[in-house]
């Protein structure tokens, strides 16, 4: 099935074969900033997609980046905690909302090569999703550290293994604070040829659930510590870019 590839699965230049790759040589030669669709996904729910995704994209913010999300999911999380955000008074973010994956392609096809698209998807398979997962630079599937959380990592796998993408990176998340054992992720993840565990380790913390609901994000807070972590986050992904 085709889902309106950016990547394209199967033929011998599998992994070079990127529309914006036409884009990209010329940003490059400018210096400019090329652009970038990341996408926070798993077919699993709650794991901390909406979370990771509202927060990476605050933080590329936070930086001075220009950020549009994407919110996939009919759950609308991130369309509401925007709204929640903007009628507290603090400033709207921009978040697009797409139907089909015709729409959302096309709002793939008219970014600015200045922007970075952060996409959020549901927590199921089907063809939006698949589509934002195929047009990727990046993937991001965020797991905790439990035997069920690998098994769930499996069926989505087996999607990803599918769809083709090889730019898939696996993120702890909601992971204890005091835990420093991943064993059993790292072997399932060592398992994978085109997935990769990033170093960065976002802990469980109460502050990402407590602004999650009042329309912030933790870069409208002062705890130094998750700022870190996420930006920690946001740093190893920018270095695979
Ligand atoms: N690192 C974390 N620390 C604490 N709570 C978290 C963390 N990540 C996610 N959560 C909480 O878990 C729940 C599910 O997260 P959410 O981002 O909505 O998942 P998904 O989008 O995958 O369904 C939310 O209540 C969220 O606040
Ligand atoms: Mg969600």
């Amino acid at each position: 099935m085709v889902y309106g590839y950016k990547f394209i699965k199967g033929t011998e230049d599998e992994k070079t074969r990127r529309i914006t790759d036409l884009y990209r040589s010329n940003d490059f030669e400018d210096g400019g900033i090329c652009i970038m669709i990341l996408t926070v996904a798993h077919t699993k729910g709650g794991v901390g997609k909406s979370t990771l995704a509202w927060n990476i994209a605050n933080c590329f913010i936070n930086d001075g980046q220009k950020v549009k999300i994407i919110d996939l999911d009919f759950q609308q999380t991130i369309f509401f905690i925007n709204d929640i955000r903007y009628a507290s008074g603090l400033d709207k973010k921009e978040v697009i909302q797409c139907e089909t994956a015709a729409e959302l392609i096309s709002t793939f096809e008219t970014y600015n090569n200045d922007e970075i698209l952060i996409v959020d998807v549901g927590g199921f398979d089907n063809d939006i999703n698949r589509t934002a997962i195929s047009w990727s630079d990046q993937i991001i599937v965020p797991i905790s550290n439990s035997l069920t959380e690998v098994l769930g990592f499996k069926t989505f796998e087996a999607i990803l293994e599918e769809i083709g993408n090889p730019f898939v990176n696996v993120v702890l998340n909601n992971i204890h604070p005091l835990t420093k054992d991943f064993d059993v992720i790292t072997r399932a993840i060592g398992e994978s040829e085109n997935i990769s565990l990033l170093n960065s380790i976002i802990r469980n913390r109460k502050i990402y659930k407590e602004t999650l609901g009042v329309g912030k994000s933790i870069f409208d807070t002062k705890n130094e510590v998750a700022k870190a972590e996420i930006k920690g986050l946001c740093d190893e992904l920018r270095s695979n870019w």
